[in-house]
């Protein structure tokens, strides 16, 4: 689940890809007739300048491209080009409960770090929240800003 209250339009998905472009990836996974099945993307982990190693990464794949690997390979190119920018660490948050997420983001590789209860407000009820995460390398300062 998204945390969304509207589901963005065309013109707020474009200006979300520009903006995240600027300094994280995004990227998208096409079905063998060209169409977009999924997309997974990273943004920066809270504001302060020492989270800057640290990138929160999501992941989307349509309904019906569902439970055929097309999220876990997301998941991995994603995490390829962090670690290739010289991230340290990756963090998902997981509206819970979302078996299907918990299972593709330990299927790559992160583990279980924390849940936050009732942070949450949406379809009639408190969510929890948990963080799952995965470290890529020693993080290089000299890479990223
Ligand atoms: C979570 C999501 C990205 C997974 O993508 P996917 O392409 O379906 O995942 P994969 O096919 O790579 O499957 C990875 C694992 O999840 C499991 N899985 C996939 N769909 C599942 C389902 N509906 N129920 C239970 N497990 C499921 C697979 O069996 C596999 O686990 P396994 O290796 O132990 O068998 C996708 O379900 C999705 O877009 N969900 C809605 C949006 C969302 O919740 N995004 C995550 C936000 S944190």
């Amino acid at each position: 689940m998204s945390f969304e209250s509207t589901a963005p339009d065309a013109a707020e998905m474009a200006r979300r890809i520009e903006g995240t472009l600027q300094e994280h990836p995004w990227l998208v996974a096409e079905d063998d007739h060209g169409d977009i099945v999924g997309y997974a993307y990273a943004t920066g982990f809270r504001g302060r300048h020492a989270y800057r190693f640290t990138a929160e990464t999501s992941v989307y794949v349509s309904p019906a491209a569902q439970g055929r690997g097309v999220g876990s390979e997301l998941a991995i190119a994603l995490l390829d080009a962090l670690r290739a920018s010289g991230y340290r660490t990756a963090v998902a948050v997981i509206t819970l409960p979302n078996d299907p997420s918990i299972r593709m983001h330990e299927r790559v590789g992160y583990r279980e770090a924390g849940r936050l209860p009732a942070v949450g407000w949406k379809a009639g009820r408190w969510n929890d929240i948990g963080y799952w995460h995965l470290a890529l390398g020693d993080g290089d300062p000299l890479e990223i800003r």
